[in-house]
């Protein structure tokens, strides 16, 4: 079954086939960072016109690059949520109105899912069940993987993302919109020994986080210091630090709890090296193997999306030609 895959839930469109016999044959991706770089943010109509600009021609250069004709298509899957609701729209549209017009199925996928499978793209995938990390701009969940639609959320962030603590501590420091890379980027010129930042909510049984708390204490470091230039790296490194040992924590936790000895990291803070660093130190110690995407599908791609359509395709899952996109939806 050779599925194409369409990510147009916020600011970029990620465009894939997934065959499943020969795996993935090509994917594409179109950001519009540039596009949302002036206002700090993605602004929802933008990000709607330009995947309504962009989508048709991805997929006719996705499709000419995997050699595959109209005919080659067997099912189309598209993110139906959750996202930004007019730009999940775009491509839920184009997905359905594509898969009338060539006689397929159409199948809505969840974002998140699309990211929890991400790893088994790459070769060596995990096994089932596994501990899956899922840390994007927009959630943090520990979910237990049991199987393909088989979830059991774990723990959850009460507050912000860590992404989105991510995003906000770079506007706060003055770096620009992604802000995860930029603030991993100053980090590096930073002194590990000059703040200490709190880990949220590892003093206490459970498996939920709150990032919130520590945006405002990186607030209130940033106004102690403001004018000290070398603060501003030193608080990135602290910042950054505390994101990562708090993640780690509740994986450490996840994985003692469920008796699991596999843990998938996926979304685009699963990008960070730090993280990736220190979950890897992590496992050696509890006998456990972490699996990560490669880092391009780390982030919204479609190749996430046409993976997972194909394992509910091919299980025989479809909908009918009526379509929505879902601004919220529990996994
Ligand atoms: O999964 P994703 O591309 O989109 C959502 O589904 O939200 O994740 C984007 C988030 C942003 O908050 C971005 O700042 C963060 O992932 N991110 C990172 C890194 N690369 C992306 N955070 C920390 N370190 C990185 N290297
Ligand atoms: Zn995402």
């Amino acid at each position: 079954m050779r599925v194409l895959g369409i990510e147009t839930s916020c600011d970029e469109t990620g465009i894939a086939i997934y065959d499943s016999e020969a795996g993935l044959l090509g994917h594409a991706l179109y950001s519009q960072v540039a596009l949302h770089a002036e206002f700090g943010g993605v602004v929802p109509e933008l990000a709607s016109r330009d995947h309504i600009r962009k989508t048709l021609p991805l997929i006719r250069e996705v499709m000419t690059h995997s050699n595959t004709g109209e005919g080659g298509i067997d099912g189309i899957a598209y993110t139906a949520g959750p996202g930004l609701l007019g730009a999940l729209l775009v491509g839920a549209g184009i997905a359905r109105s594509l898969a009338y017009g060539w006689g397929v199925p159409a199948i809505g996928v969840h974002h998140m899912e699309g990211h929890l499978l991400a790893p088994m793209l790459e070769p060596d995938p995990p096994e089932f069940p596994f501990v899956a990390l899922l840390v994007s701009g927009g959630h943090t969940m520990l979910v237990r993987v049991e199987g393909i639609g088989r979830y059991e959320l774990l723990g959850e962030s009460l507050d912000d993302a860590a992404g989105e603590a991510f995003d906000k501590t770079a506007k706060l420091l003055g770096l620009g919109y992604p802000g995860g890379p930029a603030v991993a980027k100053l980090a590096e010129q930073g002194d590990p020994a000059r703040f200490r930042f709190p880990r949220p909510m590892t003093d206490r049984p459970g498996l939920d986080f709150s990032f919130s708390g520590l945006k405002t204490f990186t607030l209130n470091t940033y106004k102690k210091n403001e004018g000290d230039e070398q603060a501003r790296a030193d608080i990135a490194r602290a910042f950054e630090e505390a994101v990562v040992d708090t993640l780690a924590i509740k994986c450490r936790r996840a994985l003692q709890q469920t008796g699991l000895t596999r843990l998938v990291i996926a979304g685009g803070v699963s990008a960070n090296t730090q993280l990736r660093a220190k979950l890897d130190q992590l496992a050696e110690k509890e006998r456990a193997r972490v699996y990560y995407p490669r880092l391009e599908f780390c982030t919204d791609n479609g190749a996430m999306i046409a993976f997972a359509g194909c394992q509910r395709l091919a299980a025989g899952q479809h909908e009918s030609l009526e379509f929505t996109g879902r601004a919220r939806w529990p996994l």
